[in-house]
């Protein structure tokens, strides 16, 4: 009986899904990608805390910062190629689907700096985490002093 009831809720969520998306309309996936966005701010910022001495070093923790953020900075992009997503309410501005290549160019620099992270962490040595944090910290200004509005 629950799993039926999980069926029917499913396919009540999924009715007016875009075709070969997790989208149910342009607006989902505005709130996807700012809610990816949210969640990389959360982990680089503790992982950065800890870079600039703020918070105590905790190799573990850090472990698990680098590890989110390698997932976590592959996921808002598919959001901006759904159709409508250009329209649509948001801080995300129109030179982005202007320059799709060069955004795309970023997005893939940012998540390749979020591996080298990840692997500088698994060394457990904040003397190697902090160059890579340095790096991927980049990113963040590169792409939104262009693409982003205030
Ligand atoms: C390749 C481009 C790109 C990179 C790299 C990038 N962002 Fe963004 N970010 C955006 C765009 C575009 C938006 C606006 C999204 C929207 O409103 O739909 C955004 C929005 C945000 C938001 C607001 C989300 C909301 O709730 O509206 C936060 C927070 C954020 N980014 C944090 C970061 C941090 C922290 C980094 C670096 C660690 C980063 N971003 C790297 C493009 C980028």
């Amino acid at each position: 009986m629950k799993n039926l009831l999980f069926l029917v809720a499913l396919s009540a969520t999924s009715a007016g899904a875009l075709a070969a998306s997790a989208f149910t309309d342009a607006e989902d996936a505005v709130s996807y990608r700012q809610h990816s966005f949210q969640l990389i701010r959360h982990n680089f910022a503790d992982i950065g805390d800890m870079v600039k001495g703020q918070v105590p070093f905790d190799a573990e923790r850090a472990k698990r910062r680098a590890a989110a953020l390698a997932s976590l900075t592959s996921l808002p992009w598919e959001a901006f190629e759904v159709p409508g997503a250009d329209k649509a309410k948001s801080e995300a501005k129109a030179e982005i689907w202007q320059n799709l290549q060069d955004f795309k160019q970023k997005a893939e620099k940012f998540q390749a700096d979020a591996a080298a992270l990840n692997t500088a962490a698994a060394s457990g040595s904040l003397d190697q985490i902090k160059p890579a944090v340095m790096a991927f910290a980049k990113n963040c200004k590169g792409c939104h002093d262009q693409y982003k509005a205030d």
